[in-house]
């Protein structure tokens, strides 16, 4: 579903309406270049905050401990995220993670560019058995059908690896090192809709299931949060990267948004 992506917003009152965000669509006006990622960024999260480098909180606060980061949700409008300071233009991003329980509860990892191709890793609180794997090219929202379920014992409690392999050719969605989904470049609404774009990698966890959201949102979510059983936690243990266009920036030539127009 789309609205993972409103947790960047910060806008926690209407978190499930914010859709999307976006400093500056280069579809729609000219935009600054994204810095790129180097060939490997990695991040150990059991390492503790202090060297934890490459990644800039934009809502809430972490906290370490000897599993990872974890990211908790104390109390409405709770939503820490955190988001990487540069882009990957294709490559292979790879989570080690224990999702959060908790009814209306969404962990979820994704990956978004500046004209909104997304890629999604969604965890429900309350489902115990998949992961939501999920995408969206140049923030095309009129339809929903894309989502497919991933088979995942225990995402709670249990730490597992989901990866994603993503080409010009082809996005495949991986757990624990096999291939659960493959989405080819033809398949996205003849590549149109194929998540194209320097993407940054987001990690957060939020409260679909806040009385506040529509109650389409809320019964995604698997259904009410209720606050008095927090805290709710998910716990990440590392990050690995590998950017397939290493380089310095990457400058959008055209308000095309195909991967061809990136320099
Ligand atoms: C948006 O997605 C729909 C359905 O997947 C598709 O029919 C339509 O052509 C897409 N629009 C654009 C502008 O790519
Ligand atoms: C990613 O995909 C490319 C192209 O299909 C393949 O050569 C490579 O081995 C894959 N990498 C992983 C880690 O699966």
């Amino acid at each position: 579903m789309r609205f993972s992506t409103s947790l960047v917003a910060g806008a926690l009152a209407s978190l499930a309406y914010a859709q999307t965000h976006t400093e500056c669509n280069p579809m729609e006006k000219d935009c600054p270049n994204n810095p790129a990622m180097s060939a490997e960024f990695s991040t150990d999260f059991k390492a503790g905050a202090a060297s934890v480098k490459g990644w800039k909180q934009t809502a809430g606060s972490l906290a370490y401990n000897n599993e990872g980061a974890q990211f908790t949700i104390n109390k409405k409008g709770d939503a820490p995220t955190i988001q990487s300071e540069t882009y990957l233009f294709f490559g292979y991003v790879e989570v080690k993670c224990k999702a959060s329980a908790g009814q209306g509860i969404i962990s979820s990892i994704v990956l978004q560019s500046e004209d909104l191709d997304e890629v999604d890793w969604e965890f429900i609180g309350t489902t115990k058995t998949n992961v939501q794997m999920n995408y969206f090219g140049k923030g095309n929202t009129t339809t929903y059908d894309r989502m497919i379920e991933g088979a995942v014992s225990n995402p709670q409690q249990e730490f597992h690896t989901y990866a994603l392999n993503w080409t010009s050719e082809s996005l495949v969605w991986l757990i624990d090192g096999k291939a659960v989904r493959t989405l080819k470049y033809a398949d996205a609404v003849g590549g149109k809709n194929f998540p194209q774009t320097p993407m940054t990698v987001r990690i957060g966890i939020w409260a679909g299931g806040d009385p506040d959201n529509a109650q389409g949102v809320i019964e995604w979510a698997g259904g009410k949060t209720d606050y008095s059983k927090a805290p709710f936690t998910m716990t990440v243990e590392s990050v690995k990267v590998t950017n397939y266009s290493p380089g310095t920036e990457y400058k959008w030539t055209d308000k095309t948004g195909s991967f061809k127009s990136i320099e």
